[in-house]
């Protein structure tokens, strides 16, 4: 089990306008860990990982990244610092092809400017078959990966992705898991994930936190992440 820490949240408050969304989050996430977020719908999931890539700002607390607090730096240069970030509805851009999509993750780069393109074509074959068509007419599912595949161009030290299940047929969500778990095992990528899949979230997640009202109350670990705990977490 790893133990060194690379993301610290403390005491986060963020909102809209006036509107606290989060009002006291704090979690951790360790090197190599595959975390998830689980809570119901509008409890501020999506809102929690706006902030911790730097599109929210951030009113109160902190975020510290590989020992570097990183709550006031800009989006642009949390993914320079290693951040990873795939959008809950996936947010390809849909008038450019697949590798029109992949070079835009080329030019945003990652640490070291590292370029891994023909490293997304393995992992997602199915991109490499299609890398002349439009994103825009592709399935969700391929449209998922092209989103993870863009993401990991960068070499991400934490991937972020909000909700990477939603709205795709079962066998390509497999091929994701399987995906995912690979960029831990082969790359080193620790995986922050909200979902709402009973089915992901067991088949990934070693650890979940749950989020209710803005805040984190609970943490599943180990063998209590398991259906009945995660199912009566997820009912709306
Ligand atoms: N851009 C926004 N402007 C104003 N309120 C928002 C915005 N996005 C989300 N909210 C509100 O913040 C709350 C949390 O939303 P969100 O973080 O999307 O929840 P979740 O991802 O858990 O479903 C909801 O009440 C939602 O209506
Ligand atoms: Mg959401």
């Amino acid at each position: 089990m790893p133990t060194d820490r690379i993301l610290e949240v403390s005491e986060l408050w963020a909102g809209y306008g006036a509107t606290p969304i989060l009002q006291g989050v704090s979690m951790s996430v360790s090197r190599g860990e595959i975390v998830g977020v689980i809570g119901r719908n509008g409890v501020g999931k999506s809102t929690l990982m706006r902030c911790l890539i730097g599109l929210l700002e951030t009113w109160r607390g902190t975020i510290t990244f590989l020992d570097q607090d990183v709550t006031q730096l800009q989006a642009d240069a949390r993914a320079r610092a290693g951040f990873g970030y795939i959008p809950q509805g996936r947010d390809v851009f849909p008038q450019m092809s697949v590798e029109e999509n992949l070079q835009v993750g080329e030019l945003i780069g990652g640490p070291e400017g590292k370029k891994l393109p023909e490293l997304v074509y393995e992992y997602f074959p199915r991109l490499k078959e299609r890398r002349r068509q439009v994103a825009g007419t592709m399935s969700g599912g391929e449209q998922q990966q092209l989103a993870i595949g863009r993401a990991l161009i960068g070499n991400p030290t934490l991937m972020i992705l909000d909700e990477p299940s939603e709205g795709i047929q079962p066998s390509i969500v497999q091929h994701i898991c399987d995906a995912l778990k690979s960029f831990r095992a082969e790359l080193g990528t620790t995986i922050v994930f909200v979902e709402q899949n009973l089915d992901t979230i067991l088949e990934i997640a070693e650890r979940c936190y749950i989020m209710e009202k803005g805040k984190i109350t609970r943490s599943l670990i180990g063998g209590d992440v398991n259906a009945d705990n995660v199912r009566a977490q997820l009912l709306l």
